[in-house]
This record gives C-alpha cells, structure tokens and sequence, in this order.
C-alpha cells in the first residue's frame, strides 16, 4: 500500500486529518505545508469556470489542474476527482482512472456514491486504484441542497451506504452534510477515516473548499468558516494598482532595467 495512505489510515486513531481543496501549483505550494491530502475537486466547475454545478467538468479539465497542483506537492496525499460521467462503467472507470494516475501521478482517486457504485469502487481496488468515496450531498447526482441523515431511514441508509463504500475497498469517505450523529455513527463503526465537510467534529478530519474558507469564492456555505477575506485584499491591490495607472504613478521608468 502507498505510504501516504498507510498514515492516513493511522490517523484515524491518533490525529484530526486535515484536508483541503486546490486547482493550481501556487495553492498546492501552501496548502503542502499543512495539510495531509489536497483534492482536485469537481467544484473548480463552480469555482473556477463559473458554472452552474458540476456535472460539465472534463476529465481533461481535471488532469490539467491536477498536473499543476502536483508540481506544488511534496508531501500531502493527493487525491483526484472523477467527473460525472467519467465512471458510469468498470471499464470506463478503469480506463480513465488509469489515464488520471498516469498523467498527474496523483495518489486515489475519488468517487462519489449513487449508492449502486460499490462494484466499480471494488473492481478500481483491485486494479490498484486507491480510492476515495463520497456520501451525503453528492452534487453530481443531487439535484439539490440538503442536510441528510435527519430521520432514521436516512441516517439508515447512510450508514449502509458508507459501509458497502468500505467493504468495496475505499480507503477514506467524505461525509458531506450530513447531521452529527449520523457522523458519529459512521465514525465510529468504520474502520477507515471519514472526511466531514459540514457534518460535525466527530469526523476523523476535515476538507473545505480553499477559495470558500479564504473568503474568495462568494459562495459560503453555513458550515464555512471564513479565515480571511482574499476578495477584500485583492480590490485594494486592484484598486490602487487601477490609480496608479491612471495617474502615471505605474510604471516608474526605471533605466536600469532597459541597460541605459
Ligand atoms: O469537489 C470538491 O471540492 C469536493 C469537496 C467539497 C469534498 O468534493
């Protein structure tokens, strides 16, 4: 097994994991520091391309920026998403998981679950694809944003679901909106490291989307906390830069650069 999933999976017991987002080299660079997985995330459809949901998303669209993000890596696990509709067959599956490792030489992949994927998910394992599953709000098969796990069925459903993603062979699951105690049952009855993003503390680590938590995406979640406001930074630096400009300020002449 790959070394960075082995202290992944060691963690589950000793430490949070801490996970976040990333589309580029630069955030890569910084995020490398502290975190313990980066995903390339479906959600640059949102958040880079301006579209409307995710479900557009090109495997290579993915494989660029997943290149990018892993010249900026040199220890967190990096994990890819797979498109909708790149992994709707095991060959298909197969076929474009193998191109995504080859190209960006990521460590997993990650699936979400429409709660009939299991096969694919087991026969990935067993053509060495470390996986990565996905339950709750799964914005490529949901058409819409709720929390769930609110009544028993559905937390039911959502503990089977997350235990069949685990017996498939998945080596980590994002737990995406759902309540806490639905959390902290699945937690705690598997044995792989559950992912939360806005399902509670009793998740084995956390992911946010980087530009959200930044403060830079204009899209915030409840569950989001913002640690900074890089839209506010860069308006001022746009906005003086704009003055400069315009007053003659920028650019200064300066010889030396043009060897006068
Ligand atoms: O696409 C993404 O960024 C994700 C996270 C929100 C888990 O799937």
């Amino acid at each position: 097994m790959n070394k960075k999933i082995k202290k992944i999976l060691k963690k589950k017991k000793d430490d949070k994991i801490v996970c976040l987002t990333a589309y580029s080299k630069s955030y890569a660079k910084i995020l490398d520091k502290y975190c313990d997985i980066i995903l390339v995330g479906d959600s640059m459809a949102n958040v880079l391309y301006g579209m409307d949901n995710t479900h557009q998303i090109k495997l290579e669209q993915i494989i660029q920026h997943g290149v990018s993000v892993k010249k900026g890596i040199k220890k967190s696990l990096l994990v890819i998403d797979m498109p909708k509709g790149s992994y709707n067959t095991i060959s298909q599956a197969k076929k474009n998981a193998k191109t995504i490792i080859s190209k960006t030489k990521c460590d997993a992949v990650k699936i979400e679950s429409n709660k009939k994927n299991y096969k694919i998910i087991s026969e990935l394992v067993k053509f060495k694809v470390p996986v990565m599953g996905h339950v709750g709000f799964t914005p490529q098969f949901k058409k819409r944003f709720r929390v769930e796990g609110r009544n028993k069925r559905e937390m039911e459903k959502l503990i089977n679901e997350s235990v069949l993603i685990e017996k498939a062979g998945a080596f980590s699951i994002v737990l995406e909106c759902v309540t806490p105690s639905t959390a902290k049952i699945i937690t705690n009855i598997l044995k792989i490291p559950t992912i939360g993003i806005g399902s509670s503390s009793y998740c084995d680590g956390q992911i946010l989307v980087t530009d959200d938590m930044i403060g830079l995406s204009g899209f915030y979640p409840k569950f989001v906390k913002k640690y900074t406001n890089v839209n506010t930074t860069i308006e001022k630096a746009v906005k003086r830069y704009s003055k400069d400009v315009k007053s003659k300020k920028f650019p200064k002449n300066v010889n030396f650069l043009y060897g006068k």
